[in-house]
């Protein structure tokens, strides 16, 4: 009888299995071969314009550290004349060392014809995301803020800001409909503005539905554990954190605000952080990967270093859609 059960299971284990390889072959018509670059061999939607994306569901820390790993060594080199020539304007600076890095990596890689950032104060972001697309040779970068700080890193940026660079002057709850009539929406979105729930809910809600290609997104200060409050007159921005009620795991208002609204979108892929605070054991094994290229040897510090910790979550929007259209 045993016996029986199992045949039977097992003819109907294999029908179902010819039955979705069936399916598979079908889909693979709709799919080409990536040629070369961090995803070699996977692959990927047809028309797509060769823009690497993880766009696995799941990402683990070996897929990661092993994709950053190429991208260190192919563009590590270039990588590190970046970050000598940013260092005499990063006094300033908000973003630490390896998310700095990891923004010119992943510029290099997906190869954005549009970025907007939002917010670049002082710069020193600005200058990574400028020559990452400057060495690309491909792409504009549109930069919103209320104030013009960012001319602190202009001798830092040199000769990559001619005909790539535009800064628009402004509250980005105003600007952002401008711009988007006039030049349509970007396809990488480094947001690292006003940390707020309320910031969170008006851009997930007024400007990310309007997105309709496959777009990067990068969001900064997601995975900050010092960080938490609406506004700088805020005694809990001033005093921090209570970790007693906000564990260091946890994300900031903003941060909550967003990965709250991903969780319900289907066609979000590309979800990770290298934050300490959220995922030490990738942090660690991120920063033992980049001691082979020696780029620590290169440090790029800003203002408090310290409180930021790689505090970024990256995710991709849209990902059945191509980047071209
Ligand atoms: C954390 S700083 C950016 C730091 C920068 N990315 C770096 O690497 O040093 C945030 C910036 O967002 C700007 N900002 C905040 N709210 C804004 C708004 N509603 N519109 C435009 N800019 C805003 C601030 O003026 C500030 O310059």
């Amino acid at each position: 009888m045993f016996g029986q059960t199992l045949r039977l299971f097992l003819v109907l284990f294999v029908a179902c299995a010819c039955a979705l390889g069936g399916l598979g072959a079908v889909a693979d018509e709709q799919v080409t071969q990536r040629p070369t670059g961090l995803l070699g061999g996977r692959k990927r939607l047809k028309g797509h314009t060769g823009h690497s994306s993880f766009r696995d569901s799941a990402i683990t820390q070996d897929t990661m550290v092993e994709r950053y790993r190429n991208l260190y060594a192919k563009y590590g080199q270039d990588l590190m004349k970046v970050k000598l020539r940013a260092g005499p304007c990063a006094a300033k600076g908000l973003s630490s060392d390896m998310e700095l890095e990891l923004a010119y990596l992943r510029i290099r890689d997906t190869r954005p014809s549009m970025v907007w950032e939002w917010s670049p104060n002082h710069g020193l972001s600005t200058i990574f995301i400028l020559a990452a697309l400057a060495d690309n040779g491909h792409g504009q970068l549109i930069a919103f803020d209320v104030n013009e700080n960012w001319h602190d890193s202009e001798a830092c940026m040199g000769d990559q800001i001619e005909g790539r660079f535009r800064f628009v002057l402004g509250d980005v709850h105003n600007t952002f409909y401008e711009l988007e009539s006039e030049v349509g929406m970007p396809d990488y979105l480094f947001l690292d503005s006003w940390h707020s729930h309320i910031m969170g809910m008006w851009y997930v809600s007024e400007v990310f539905p309007k997105i309709s290609k496959h777009t990067y997104v990068s969001l900064h200060d997601v995975h900050n554990p010092k960080f938490w409050g609406d506004s700088f007159d805020d005694k809990a921005f001033r005093d921090g954190r209570d970790l007693r009620l906000r564990p260091s795991w946890m994300a900031t208002e903003e941060g909550m605000t967003v990965s709250d609204w991903l969780l319900y979108r289907s066609s979000v892929c590309g979800v990770y952080t290298a934050a300490k605070s959220r995922w030490p054991a990738v942090y660690d094994a991120m920063n033992n990967m980049r001691t082979i290229y020696m780029i620590e040897d290169v440090r790029v510090e800003g203002l408090h270093p310290e409180v930021q910790e790689n505090s970024t979550l990256f995710f991709e929007l849209l990902c059945d859609m191509d980047a071209s259209a």
